[in-house]
């Protein structure tokens, strides 16, 4: 069973341990949101000039469009005004500013029609961000620049969450990844060479889950969510942000989703700040995170 909660009014607590459990929570308007996706906008805007953004993919070559992307990415992840309004976003929907700590934002691109679907606009597969030496205890935080539609959004795959799927996390560490392919997004149109951890048994993805909140909305769910991209056919390039938590309590407790599948050496733990002095967690506490999560209970 995976609950939708709506506009929910439940404490960060008793919404982590939700979480856990494989429910989603969807908000509809936080005005900390519109203001990061006002920023978004206005870089993206700057970005294509007198072209519709969602529409530029029609008009210019896809190098040109790749390489218009790697500029824009890193300048909004790294802008100052971010480290400002995470904690802002957290801080309204409950979290303790304290215990939360935040990763920097991502912007990401969907292009429709399979124009650009490696590297720089990479099309996720279904996967669990615990594939990819996420924390049990991530929590991730996605929200639209545009409108969404069925056919331009992202989906869910909630029937695995207590079923395993066979997959290749065991072959990816976080650190190793940070150390090569990361930098190479860019370079890798029409065939992505990097190894991400998938699945390695077909994977029934419908039906789906598909939420689709106006911009200023927004959808948080567990990294151990099974989640994908859809297929975009809408002729309009999706753009959308992501970030990703942790709780502190949690992570000392070792509290989180079960482990059911995921098998990544490394771990991101080092990449958290705290939402009120942006420092790291204290090592001590990540220390019990540095070899990856601990072993699933079940198969896959
Ligand atoms: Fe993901």
């Amino acid at each position: 069973m995976t609950a939708i909660h709506h506009d929910s009014t439940l404490s960060d607590d008793a919404r982590r341990a939700r979480l856990y459990a494989g429910d989603l929570f969807v908000y509809s308007s936080v005005p900390a949101v519109l203001k990061l996706v006002e920023l978004a906008k206005g870089m993206i805007r700057e970005t294509f000039g007198a072209l519709d953004p969602e529409l530029a993919q029609q008009h210019l070559p896809v190098t040109e469009y790749a390489a218009k992307l790697a500029a824009l990415k890193p300048a909004f992840i790294h802008h100052p005004e971010c480290k400002k309004l995470l904690p802002e976003i957290l801080t309204a929907v409950g979290c303790d500013p304290e215990q939360t700590y935040f990763d920097v934002p991502r912007m990401r691109t969907s292009t429709s029609d399979g124009y650009l679907t490696t590297g720089i606009a990479y099309a996720f597969h279904p996967h669990r961000d615990t594939w990819y030496s996420a924390p049990l205890n991530q929590i991730n935080w996605w929200l639209p620049i545009f409108p969404l539609a069925p056919d331009n959004c992202m989906a869910f795959h909630p029937q695995f969450w207590s079923n395993p799927l066979k997959n290749t996390s065991s072959g990816y560490n976080y650190q190793e990844w940070n150390r090569t392919a990361r930098y190479a997004a860019a370079q890798q149109i029409g065939v992505d060479e990097r190894q991400q951890p998938h699945a390695v048994e077909p994977v029934q993805t419908e039906p789906d889950i598909r939420l689709l909140p106006s911009p200023g909305g927004l959808i948080i769910f567990s990294a151990a969510q099974l989640h994908s991209s859809v297929p975009n056919s809408s002729g309009r390039t999706r753009f959308s942000i992501d970030f990703r938590t942790v709780h502190l309590g949690d992570v000392l407790a070792l509290r989180g989703a079960p482990n059911i599948d995921s098998r990544p050496t490394g771990t991101t733990m080092g990449d958290y700040l705290r939402c009120t002095d942006l420092s790291q967690l204290p090592t001590s506490a990540m220390a019990p995170y540095d070899a990856g999560p601990p072993q699933p209970a079940l198969g896959g």
